[in-house]
């Protein structure tokens, strides 16, 4: 925990929404992906897996919840065990830039909050190589809604999460288009996720509380969020999500 970045801190915490658009990114999400029964969704870099259970429960959709870390790993299979979803959700282990499924083999290709970790546009080109032409790609992404001080883009990107990129939306949507992707449809809000409504309305108050309580009696939390909440601040008021859901163009099947 001590050298964790915020979204593995608090999943390690048992927080369940971890990006920065929260609960009402993930129902804008939702919103826009037409999920049907029996489909084929991938959710890559899942994290505990919160996003994954919802779409099989609520959808009936069969999901792949992937991600590269093992510990998000272990807190999805728990998450999707206690759900009572294991016939739907699949956990498995699998990288961003460089999946482990055919061409084509989803439905429906969900990423929140991941590109911005690696190469991004590695990582588009896999999420539409993975989406059958005529299916959606769905992603959230942290972006400036407007031009950072010097100070708050240092504090976010060189000292909080040191190696995520962004930019504009206007970037993002260059980026997925040029990968291929048509219909382009676009949302944006502000980032919420680490101020008190965003945690108590994403968490609601019983889980909210259980969170605080674990980082209060662990140490090594203590401090991280103490050195990381003053920088997160000074980033906050420049800092937004967007979610970009686009079709892969072709035919649809
Ligand atoms: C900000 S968290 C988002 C988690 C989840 N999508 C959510 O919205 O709750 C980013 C996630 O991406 C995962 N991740 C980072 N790099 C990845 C990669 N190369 N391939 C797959 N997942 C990755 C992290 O382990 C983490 O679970």
């Amino acid at each position: 925990m001590a050298e964790a970045d915020p979204y593995l801190l608090f999943g390690l915490l048992g927080k369940q929404v971890i990006h920065p658009g929260g609960r009402k990114a993930t129902e804008e999400l939702l919103g826009l992906a037409a999920l049907a029964p029996g489909q084929q969704v991938l959710d890559i870099g899942c994290g505990v897996g919160t996003t994954a259970i919802a779409m099989a429960k609520r959808f009936m959709v069969a999901v792949t919840a992937a991600d590269v870390s093992a510990d998000m790993l272990d807190r999805a299979i728990a998450n999707v065990e206690a759900a009572g979803v294991r016939d739907r959700v699949s956990v498995e282990a699998a990288d961003i830039c460089a999946l482990p499924y055919a061409d084509g083999h989803f439905d429906r290709v969900v990423a929140e909050a991941v590109t911005m970790f690696v190469d991004r546009d590695r990582a588009i080109s896999e999420l539409v190589r993975v989406c059958r032409p005529g299916g959606l790609v769905l992603a959230t992404e942290f972006q400036w809604r407007q031009p950072p001080t010097p100070e708050a883009r240092h504090a976010f990107l060189g000292e909080v999460c040191p190696g995520m990129l962004f930019e504009t939306v206007d970037d993002w949507l260059a980026r997925y288009s040029s990968a291929g992707l048509v219909d382009l449809q676009v949302k944006t809000g502000p980032f919420e996720m680490m101020t008190a409504r965003g945690f108590i309305s994403d968490e609601g108050i019983g889980n909210a509380i259980r969170v605080m309580a674990r980082a209060i009696t662990s140490g090594a939390a203590r401090h991280r969020i103490a050195w990381m909440m003053p920088r997160i601040s000074r980033a906050v008021p420049f800092l937004g999500y967007v979610l970009i859901c686009g079709r892969r163009a072709g035919h649809d099947s």
